[in-house]
């Protein structure tokens, strides 16, 4: 088995790629995971699903093109200029709620709401607020992460935060995760 992509690529994700390169925006999720994304977006059927990063949109025009017509996401950025790209470009889809918010803000404001499926791909629900964003999840719900193999952009000090933060989802009893050497290096964790 090789590890080439050999599915169909949303068209979005191409238009959405090209305005990306031309943003200058640098910390897209690469192709593999967003890929992988999709097909586990497609286990959760009437999914309520949310992304903590849309950054330009590109993972979120994968997770979309996984998900059936009656699921919804949620996804915020705080950074306005990036998240105008994913608005350009997926703001019709209705299942798709793209919302301009500060991590802190957003998860403290909606403590209350459930989700079958969370791409953490922020501060936000994953060094941050972690515990928070897991008691969102759903019986059943994915929690998904990537770049935890070590990144060229990471700041000094970050690997140990990495390091901590994989010991603490393994220490997590209500947890079934694996940990994939693969892609940017994926965590994808189950919540029972
Ligand atoms: C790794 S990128 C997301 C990449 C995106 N999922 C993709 O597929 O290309 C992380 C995102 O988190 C956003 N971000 C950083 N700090 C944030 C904060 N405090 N609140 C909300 N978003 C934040 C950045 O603007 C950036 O778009």
């Amino acid at each position: 088995m090789l590890n080439n992509l050999n599915q169909k690529i949303p068209p979005t994700y191409l238009k959405i790629d090209q305005a990306t390169k031309e943003s200058g925006f640098t910390m897209a999720s690469d192709i593999l995971t967003c890929s992988l994304l999709k097909t586990l977006a497609a286990a959760k059927p009437a999914g309520k699903f949310l992304e903590l990063g849309t950054g330009t949109g590109l993972s979120t025009a994968w997770i979309l093109e996984g998900m059936d017509k009656n699921s919804t996401l949620i996804s915020f950025d705080h950074d306005e200029k990036f998240l105008s790209i994913a608005q350009q470009y997926l703001g019709q889809d209705e299942r798709l709620a793209l919302v301009l918010s500060d991590g802190e803000d957003w998860v403290k404001n909606n403590l209350g709401q459930k989700f079958d499926y969370i791409f953490a791909d922020t501060w936000h629900g994953k060094y941050l607020l972690l515990d928070e964003v897991l008691e969102m999840l759903n019986p059943g719900g994915l929690y998904i992460v990537d770049d935890m193999l070590p990144q060229s952009n990471w700041p000094e000090g970050h690997e140990e935060k990495a390091i901590n933060f994989v010991k603490y989802l393994e220490s997590r009893r209500d947890l079934t995760l694996t940990k994939q050497n693969w892609a940017t290096g994926i965590i994808i964790a189950v919540k029972k």
